[in-house]
């Protein structure tokens, strides 16, 4: 079987990930998907970048040891992958289908950058000289080799003024060998447009490198040298060798013999990293490699993909613009809405622009993608076709009728009918479109096929037009019956044949929608189990019975949806504030889940593997008074409530008509109650606001019984944020009293009766 072993870069931990940081790991992860469906045996890592000047800055900022504080701050990576969809597994343990994490503190990787240090040593490659230069601290690189002040051509930055007496990497012994490698491996390096800045980079010259620092205290100590630590580039890049098991066994172990092998055809190396890093990827670190290992191709990595960044409205994301897009409310908001936020999110970020090239993201434009793409192209598809399959089959996959073109592709003969053997043709060269793009690592291609092939199957049936064909015909008798020519049967089953296609193919990128559809049409276990490169259109078996239509993109309301994203957004950022500079990851809305073990501890043990998305989690608490500091948006009941009403009102600080006014209530009529299996005191509810139906929680189950409260009118509170309470969705909150010392709750009601929908004021 081939492997692939896939890296992103390690992320630096004194900042909270953002979508620009995430989308290295959701690409990766797409990748890695799909060439598990390929067949391939994937390793897949990620980690952070614990060491270094920055690090240590940022700790002491915060009273904190070095340890403590990148401990604490690596969780919010791991977490993050975690909501994404995308387990988490963190070294040393491993789990063949989730991300291997490695953490730069981890006393393995002591082991692995020393022992790639000796055996550059051992080969002449290490010298000590006196160093005099310019450094970018935040950037972690040096700027000029000279003392004059310089800012660095990263960040901006003043560059500081180093000096000191350190260990020297004979980098320039390299520069032939790396000009011969970029000759001979064009895939070294791909775009290719990169390849070619490194190769001139190259060609400039290359000079030595101080690979030690004297004055630091917190990083990897120098093999015989207490006084010095290891360069962090040269301590980070070696985690991609630590995070395979390099530094267990003298050769590393059975993972790293397995996948640290660099075979055209066989195996594969892939980094994939930002345009920012390609230079210590693509020159410094096949150099490291050589220098320990002289003459083994199959030591360097296959390919360092560099690509491009994603900007804010057109503008670089910063913290203190105000313009940072955080991928966690993002997908909440999504979610809140009905939209599947993860895979919105891939889908965006892969379809948006060409892989390599930078990119713009804005939520107008997310939503408009959504909406054309998934809601209507893809989600009106599948939806209508299992309507139908219900409305005019009795939810069974039909069997294309003989003679007809889908029925003679099935039956590998030719087609009478040459639609359906059009559309069996153009999924096949769909398929191979998108699988040629994929391997060359072009996802907006690779989509833009599958697209293509939704959109003949969106022609075909607005030429065919199943639904409007199978109509009631009165027979003039008083009698109807139903229309339904017998080729329907044919465009029926070519329009899920269609749909279970591409529940396969864009698996990669959107595995959860995927497989929601993939279940929808009746199909057993998991979508991502299907082999991609067999995929073939006629595998759809007639006769099969699909489930319930269920919207897997429903509609966004751009208006609706970009306010939802901007509330969701802020309630983040106010969350936010006392993260950073309060004990970030132990209050309730960062804390690992329960199942995920004790943390780390200081000598760098690492916690077992995480299982339990967080939202996942049982709510302690069935009532749903005010959710602890810090803990998310709210919704539910406002009842009970404590303290008692009395003593909150004379405390209450005044508000002014304009806070009031952005409390929207309106008067809903409860159409449905029931109890929470294991909540004592909640209802679900389903309540008519007169737009539409909400689903809320509310604590009144000991006072009220389900049954007496259908057809009440009560006030709802409906621009709160959606909640969950006990795992369920509670989507406003119900206005009621709250009595005595019981607080029990009185339902606020009408006098008179109200239409549902009425707007209090
Ligand atoms: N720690 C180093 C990498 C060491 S790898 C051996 C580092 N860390 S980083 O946290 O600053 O950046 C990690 C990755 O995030 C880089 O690939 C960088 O290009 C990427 N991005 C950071 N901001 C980004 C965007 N706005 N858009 C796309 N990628 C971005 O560098």
């Amino acid at each position: 079987m081939k492997t692939l072993y896939l890296t992103t870069p390690i992320y630096y931990p004194n900042a909270r990930p953002h979508v620009g940081t995430a989308y290295t790991t959701i690409v990766c992860d797409v990748l890695a998907r799909y060439k598990r469906m390929c067949g391939c045996d994937v390793a897949f890592l990620t980690g952070t970048d614990e060491h270094g000047e920055k690090l240590e800055r940022a700790a002491a900022a915060a009273g904190k040891s070095p340890r403590e504080f990148v401990a604490e701050k690596r969780q919010l990576f791991f977490e993050l992958w975690h909501k994404m969809g995308i387990p988490v597994t963190v070294y040393p343990q491993s789990d063949a289908n989730s991300l291997r994490f490695i953490y730069t503190d981890h006393p393995d990787h002591v082991k692995s950058v020393q022992r790639m240090l000796i055996r550059a040593r051992d080969n002449g490659y290490i010298y000590t000289q006196r160093y005099e230069g310019r450094y970018c601290v935040y950037d972690e690189r040096y700027v000029s080799d000279n003392t004059d002040p310089v800012n660095c051509d990263i960040c901006g930055r003043p560059a500081e003024l180093i000096s000191e007496d350190n260990y020297f990497f004979k980098l320039s012994a390299f520069q032939e060998k790396l000009l011969t490698l970029y000759d001979q491996h064009p895939e070294f390096v791909k775009p290719d447009y990169r390849m070619n800045e490194v190769k001139s980079l190259v060609k400039s010259g290359l000079r030595n490198i101080s690979v030690s620092r004297k004055r630091l205290k917190w990083g990897i100590p120098w093999p015989d040298d207490p006084t010095q630590v290891f360069y962090v580039w040269y301590d980070a890049l070696t985690s991609y060798m630590t995070g395979i098991g390099y530094a267990q066994g003298e050769n590393g172990n059975a993972d790293f013999q397995k996948y640290w092998r660099n075979k055209p055809g066989e195996s594969e190396l892939v980094h994939m990293i930002g345009k920012d890093i390609l230079r210590f990827h693509a020159v410094y670190w096949p150099a490291f490699i050589m220098a320990a290992y002289p003459d083994q191709v199959k030591m360097l990595p296959t390919t360092i993909f560099a690509h491009g960044w994603i900007y804010y409205e057109q503008d670089k994301m910063s913290k203190s613009k105000g313009n940072v897009v955080y991928p966690e409310p993002l997908v909440e908001a999504l979610d809140s809405l009905g939209a599947p936020g993860n895979d919105a999110l891939r889908y965006y970020l892969l379809r948006e622009a060409p892989f390599g090239q930078d990119t713009s993201f804005s939520y107008e434009g997310l939503i408009q993608r959504y909406n054309s793409d998934l809601a209507n192209d893809l989600g009106n598809l599948a939806n209508r076709t299992i309507t139908m399959l219900h409305h005019d089959y009795a939810g069974e996959i039909p069997r294309p009728v003989p003679g007809s073109g889908v029925y003679n592709v099935f039956a590998q003969g030719v087609g009478a009918d040459p639609q359906e053997v059009h559309i069996a043709r153009m999924a096949s060269e769909a398929k191979s479109k998108f699988l040629a793009a994929f391997e060359n690592f072009d996802f907006s291609r690779a989509l833009e096929a599958g697209w293509s092939f939704v959109a003949e199957i969106n022609k075909y049936l607005v030429k065919e037009q199943p639904w409007s064909k199978l109509r009631q015909v009165d027979t003039g008798k008083g009698q109807y019956v139903t229309v339904k020519p017998e080729y329907l049967q044919t465009v029926l089953y070519t329009a899920t044949a269609s749909l279970r296609f591409l529940a396969v193919l864009l698996n990669p990128v959107m595995p959860h929608a995927c497989q929601k559809l993939w279940e929808q049409l009746g199909q057993q276990g998991a979508a991502s189990d299907q082999g991609i490169w067999n995929l073939k259109f006629e595998d759809l078996v007639p006769g099969t019975k699909v489930a319930k239509p269920e919207a897997i993109f429903p509609r966004l309301d751009k208006a609706k949806a970009l306010a939802t994203l901007e509330e969701y957004a802020q309630a983040d950022r106010n969350r936010d504030k006392p993260k950073e500079v309060t004990k970030s990851v132990e209050n309730e809305s960062t804390k690992p889940p329960a199942t995920s073990g004790s943390g780390f501890s200081d000598s760098g043990s690492p916690m077992d593997s995480i299982g339990v998305r967080k939202s996942d989690q049982p709510v302690k608490t069935d009532t749903a008074g005010p959710p602890p500091a810090g803990s998310g948006p709210q919704g539910g009941t406002a009842v009970p409530q404590t303290p008692p009403p009395q003593a909150a009102a004379t405390e209450s600080p005044k508000i002014t008509i304009d806070d009031f006014a952005k409390v929207e209530m309106r008067a809903g009529e409860i159409k449905a109650a029931e109890a929470i299996p294991g909540a004592t005191k909640l209802l679900k509810l389903q309540v008519d606001i007169g737009t539409e139906v909400r689903q809320i929680c509310a604590g009144i189950a000991e006072y009220y019984a389900p049954e007496k409260l259908i057809g009440m009118k009560v006030v709802v509170v409906t621009n709160l944020q959606p909640r969950k309470l006990r795992g369920v969705e509670s989507n406003g909150m119900i206005v009621a009293a709250s009595i005595g010392e019981q607080s029990r709750p009185v339902l606020a009601t009408f006098g008179e009766d109200v239409p549902a929908g009425a707007r209090l004021k």
